[in-house]
C-alpha cells in the first residue's frame, strides 16, 4: 500500500511551524506535499489554502494542513469549497472531535497562537483519528449542499 500523501501550505507567518510539521510527517513515512510559502516574504493566503484545497479535490492528496498567523484566514478560505472540511483546531482534543464527528480533511493551525508542541501534537491527532461515522455522516453531508 503506498503511503498516504497530505498537502501542505504556510503564509509567510507560518513557514517555520509548517517545516517542522513536513519533517515530522516525513519522518512518519508519510508523502508530504509542501505548496510553499517558503520565504519570510508577505504572501496572501487564500492562494495557499486554495493550492492545498485543489490538490485535495482533485485527488492528489487525501489530506491537507494549513498554517497562519491565527489558523483563521486560511479555514475561512478553505470553507468556500463544498469537498473541504476544515478544522481550526487549538489542541489535540479538538483535533480529535474534527476527525471523529466532521472528517476534517483540512486542519489549520494558527502558528502565532500555539506552542510548537501543541501544534505538533495537533498534527498528531489529525493524521491518528478516524471519522466515527454513523450519526455524523448525514450531518457532514449537509455541509455540501446548504439549503
Ligand atoms: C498575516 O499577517 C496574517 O493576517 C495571516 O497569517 C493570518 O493570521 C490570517 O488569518
Amino acid at each position: 500500500m503506498s503511503a498516504k500523501t497530505i498537502a501542505i501550505a504556510a503564509d509567510h507567518g507560518g513557514i517555520d511551524l509548517k517545516a517542522l510539521i513536513v519533517k515530522q510527517l516525513s519522518d512518519q513515512g508519510y508523502n508530504v506535499l509542501d505548496l510553499g510559502t517558503d520565504g519570510a516574504s508577505s504572501v496572501d493566503y487564500p492562494d495557499f489554502a486554495y493550492a492545498v484545497c485543489k490538490t485535495i479535490i482533485d485527488g492528489k492528496a487525501e489530506s491537507g494542513i494549513l498554517v497562519c498567523g491565527s489558523g483563521i484566514g486560511m479555514s475561512i478560505a478553505a470553507n468556500r469549497y463544498p469537498e473541504i472540511r476544515a478544522a481550526l483546531v487549538h489542541d489535540r482534543l479538538s483535533t480529535q472531535l474534527c476527525r471523529q464527528h466532521n472528517n476534517a480533511n483540512v486542519l489549520c493551525l494558527g502558528a502565532r497562537l500555539l506552542g510548537v508542541a501543541t501544534a505538533q501534537d495537533c498534527v498528531d491527532a489529525f493524521v491518528s483519528t478516524d471519522f466515527e461515522g454513523g450519526r455524523h455522516q448525514g450531518r457532514i453531508d449537509k455541509l455540501s449542499a446548504p439549503q
